[in-house]
Parts: C-alpha cells; sequence; structure tokens
C-alpha cells in the first residue's frame, strides 16, 4: 500500500489526453495510488481500449469521456457529466496536446491554421479545464490541478539536435508554436495558483523533458548528449512527479514547475 501521504483513494481525477504516450502511464499510476479516474480525450478508439485495460489490469475504477478539449461546449457537458456520474473533481490533469497536419513546417511557413489548432488545444484547450473543473473545488476548499507542459516552454530546443532526426517516418523539430503555448500556460499555471491560493486549489506543473517513443538513433544520440542523465525519459518516469502534485504529499505547494529532464536545464 502506499504511503498514506501519497494515497489517492479520495480523489476522483480528470485526465485528459489520457490516452496518449504520457497519458496512459499517468493514468495506471493514478489508479495503483487508489484514485477513481476519468479518462478523457478525443480519440475514442484508443480510449476505450485504454480503459478496458485498466479495469482488466489493476481492477481500477476508471471511465472514459469522448471530448475536445478546445471545445467550450463539450467541456462544460463534459464536467455535467462526470459530476452526475462519479461526484466532486478534486484533481484535474491538464495532459492533451494537439499535433497539426503541419506542426513540423518551418517557421517562416508555418500556416496560421496550424498556429490556431494547436494553441486551441495547449492553451485554451488547459484554460477551459480550469474553467470548467477549478470553480467547484475552489468552493469546496480543496483542489489540485496539474498542468502538463515541457522543458521548451522553459528552455529553447537546440536547433542542431534535429538534422537527420525522424520520428513515425517524418523529420522532426520543435515548432515555435509548442513552445510557445508551454510558456503559455506556465503563465496560467502562476496566474491561477495566486487567484485560488486562498480557497484550497493548489495549481502546479510539470514539464517533462524528452521521452523515449520510438524516435531513430540519431535523434536519441543527438538529444541524449544534451542531457546530464545521458538520456531519454521512459514514459513512466514522469509519474512520481504527477503523484506528488495530486496527492496530499504536496499540500503546501503550488505556483511550481517540476521539470523532470534527467538535467537538461540545468546546464
Ligand atoms: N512525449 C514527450 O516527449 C513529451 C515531452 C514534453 C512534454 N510532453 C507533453 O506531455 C503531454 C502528453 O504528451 P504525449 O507524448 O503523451 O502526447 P500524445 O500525442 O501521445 O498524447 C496526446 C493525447 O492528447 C489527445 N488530444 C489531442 N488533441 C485533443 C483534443 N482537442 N481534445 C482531447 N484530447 C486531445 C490525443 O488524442 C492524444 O491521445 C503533452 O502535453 C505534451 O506536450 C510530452
Amino acid at each position: 500500500m502506499p504511503k498514506v501521504e501519497f494515497d489517492l483513494s479520495q480523489e476522483l481525477v480528470v485526465l485528459t489526453g489520457a490516452a496518449g504516450i504520457l497519458g496512459s502511464q499517468f493514468a495506471r499510476a493514478l489508479v495503483r495510488y487508489g484514485a477513481r479516474v476519468a479518462l478523457v480525450d478525443c480519440d475514442g478508439l484508443k480510449l476505450e481500449a485504454l480503459a478496458r485495460m485498466i479495469t482488466e489490469e489493476l481492477s481500477g475504477e476508471v471511465r472514459f469521456y469522448i471530448a475536445n478539449v478546445a471545445s467550450a461546449e463539450q467541456m462544460v457537458a463534459l464536467g455535467q457529466q462526470v459530476e452526475s456520474e462519479l461526484g466532486q473533481v478534486t484533481v484535474l490533469v491538464n495532459n492533451a496536446a494537439a499535433k497539426s497536419p503541419n506542426f513540423f513546417a518551418p517557421f517562416e511557413d508555418f500556416p496560421l491554421e496550424d498556429w490556431d489548432q494547436v494553441m486551441d488545444v495547449n492553451v485554451t484547450g488547459v484554460m477551459l479545464g480550469c474553467q470548467v473543473f477549478g470553480p467547484t473545488m475552489a468552493q469546496r476548499g480543496y483542489g489540485s490541478i496539474i498542468n502538463i507542459l515541457s522543458i521548451y516552454g522553459v528552455v529553447a530546443p537546440d536547433q542542431r539536435i534535429y538534422e537527420g532526426s525522424w520520428y513515425e517516418g517524418r523529420a522532426i523539430n520543435t515548432p515555435a508554436v509548442y513552445s510557445t503555448s508551454k510558456a503559455a500556460v506556465w503563465g496560467l499555471t502562476r496566474y491561477l495558483a495566486t487567484y485560488w491560493g486562498n480557497h484550497g486549489v493548489r495549481v502546479n506543473a510539470i514539464s517533462p523533458g524528452g521521452v523515449f517513443s520510438g524516435q531513430n538513433d540519431m535523434f536519441v544520440r543527438r538529444y541524449s548528449a544534451r542531457v546530464p542523465m545521458g538520456r531519454m525519459a521512459e514514459p513512466d518516469e514522469m509519474s512520481g512527479a504527477l503523484i506528488y502534485l495530486a496527492s496530499r504529499a504536496s499540500s503546501y505547494v503550488t505556483g511550481q514547475n517540476i521539470i523532470v529532464d534527467g538535467g537538461l536545464t540545468v546546464w
């Protein structure tokens, strides 16, 4: 059994982007620590498969909800549905992020539609999650909101590592819209930490470094050479920070950004 301060058995968690690489690990970790979890994603097939797997593997109490976090209408409906089916949400994890069709286009030619699409999900989607679930947490005087950012909201990417780097059959980089969106949500995180600070709602962030998920050898080598620990992260290495911020172990922590990057941002 987890130590009592990390125990999540009293928590009802809404986790967005649950069907993704980190989301599916976050879901498992939250369930292992006893939380009930509302899994939210726009990819219904992956989401349903994940919910089934977690129910079978971990006998966890999860439900899944298909929703677009960038839609105010869908988020309001989600809030009502989760509350009526599962009860009062105590933890919100804003983890969803979008890759638009021309996500890796160079800055000079980056289409405005792609910019808007990514900002809608990565920034407006987080704001909507906070707007829907935060006020009831504040009214009850208890809650934790965790925004998943990136080291590239904190430092700029080293552009040299992308030469010859491939992922899922195409050349990759970190576009400006990604860094911009993550830096914006760091601002929102700090704003809401003070806004709800004396209402018992803590608002924090986690900034993951690069997670290995099948990038080519060139990328892995070049990226890893920038990391003091000499390697990329495994997908489950972000979960410790999440459990800490979701639980009473971090009861006096708000407005913080836990950077989980093997030391990349240190030098
Ligand atoms: N993987 C990494 O190396 C890495 C590094 C730093 C930060 N991050 C951050 O961690 C979070 C998770 O990343 P990931 O690697 O698991 O990404 P992922 O692409 O595997 O998962 C993102 C999930 O969000 C969902 N999603 C996208 N748009 C949505 C929308 N409009 N509404 C609802 N759901 C939507 C997708 O369907 C997907 O399941 C993101 O915020 C990402 O920016 C990831």
